[in-house]
């Protein structure tokens, strides 16, 4: 913002930045990302943070492939794709009845923003797992990074179901990274330490390229000394892993899916659109700090050397 510019007119240009392209770009990262957004906490931020955080990195000119791993199907919900019964689905690509290319459906909200998404059959899907082969490495087989390349594709955001049942490994077993959105409300942390462990647990026996790359605060209220508190709790515990920019609560954000949009479609220039960008170019810009502690090779071929 311009010394000049009131918040006001400032938001007002920033919606109109985002809208209609003027939005700055962001650099591509030098390898596709597959990140996976899991908190067996419900209503934490898992879905709001993967929509909000796709979406404003397609509109920086990324390639983004969200999949819905949830049978709610709320991120499927707010990329405005179809879900219905019968639409092909993240449970055919479990299935391993259909590849990658051939389930992303284009979301309306932006160019190069993708969704595969989760259906009812999904609901049915961590019974019929557990007797399957290969069953925490359904999805890593079918993610590959030449492929993901060859679509264009940047970063894969893989939205979870609150629970650590056979849908959150197969989508840690996939990923390279972990990203953990935490309320910044009462009990915050409870179940925090369970999910530590399952991470653990994934890097030694099933996935060794798996990281905790990235925290974020979500539902920040800035008028309590509870959010304040929740806040300085986990940035102490978490350190640099926690992304500088707070998503704070605004009724804004929570209404956008109702309409079938994420915040940036919603209200481009609201205080939620503005966290979820920033938010975006924060993690966008951790990609080579993340490459060059990783060194190469997709989290697919790390599962591989872990069977
Ligand atoms: N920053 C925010 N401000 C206000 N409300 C929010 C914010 N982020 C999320 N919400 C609302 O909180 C509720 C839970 O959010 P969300 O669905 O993203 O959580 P979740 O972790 O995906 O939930 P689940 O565990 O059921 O999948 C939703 O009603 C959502 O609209
Ligand atoms: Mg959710």
């Amino acid at each position: 913002m311009s010394e000049d510019e009131t918040p006001i007119f400032a938001a007002a240009r920033q919606a109109n930045e985002v809208l209609h392209g003027g939005a700055p770009a962001l650099p591509r990262p030098s390898h596709p990302r597959i990140i996976t957004i899991a908190n067996q906490k419900g209503g934490v931020g898992k879905t709001t943070s993967t929509v909000n955080l796709a979406a404003a990195l397609a509109l920086g000119g990324l390639g983004v492939l969200v999949i819905d791993m949830d049978p709610q199907g709320n991120a499927s919900t707010a990329l405005g794709v179809d879900h219905r019964e019968g639409t092909p689905s993240s449970y055919e690509l479990l299935m391993w009845e259909h590849a990658v290319e051939d389930l992303m459906q284009s979301s309306p909200h932006a160019e190069r923003l993708f969704c595969i998404p989760a259906t009812i059959d999904l609901a049915g899907s961590e019974i019929e797992l557990v007797g399957l082969e290969h069953r925490e490495h359904r999805l890593a087989e079918v993610i590959n990074s030449d492929d993901l390349v060859s679509l264009g594709i940047d970063y894969v955001l893989i939205d979870c179901p609150p629970s650590l049942g056979l849908l959150t490994v197969n989508a840690m077993v996939a990923a390279s990274e972990v990203l953990i959105p935490i309320q910044c409300e009462y009990y915050a942390l409870e179940g925090v330490g369970q999910l530590l462990r399952n991470v653990e647990l994934i890097q030694q026996h099933l996935n060794t390229s798996l990281e905790i790359s990235t925290i974020m605060l979500t539902m920040y209220d800035g008028r309590t000394k509870l959010a304040e508190q929740v806040a300085g709790e986990v940035r102490t515990h978490f350190g640099d892993t926690v992304l500088r920019t707070v998503i704070p609560r605004s009724v804004k954000v929570s209404e956008a899916p109702g309409y079938g949009m994420t915040i940036l479609q919603y209200d481009a220039g609201s205080r939620g659109a503005l966290a979820y960008l920033d938010a975006a170019k924060e993690l966008n810009s951790r990609a080579d700090r993340l490459a060059a502690i990783a060194g190469s090779g997709s989290a697919a071929s790390g599962a591989e050397e872990n069977r």
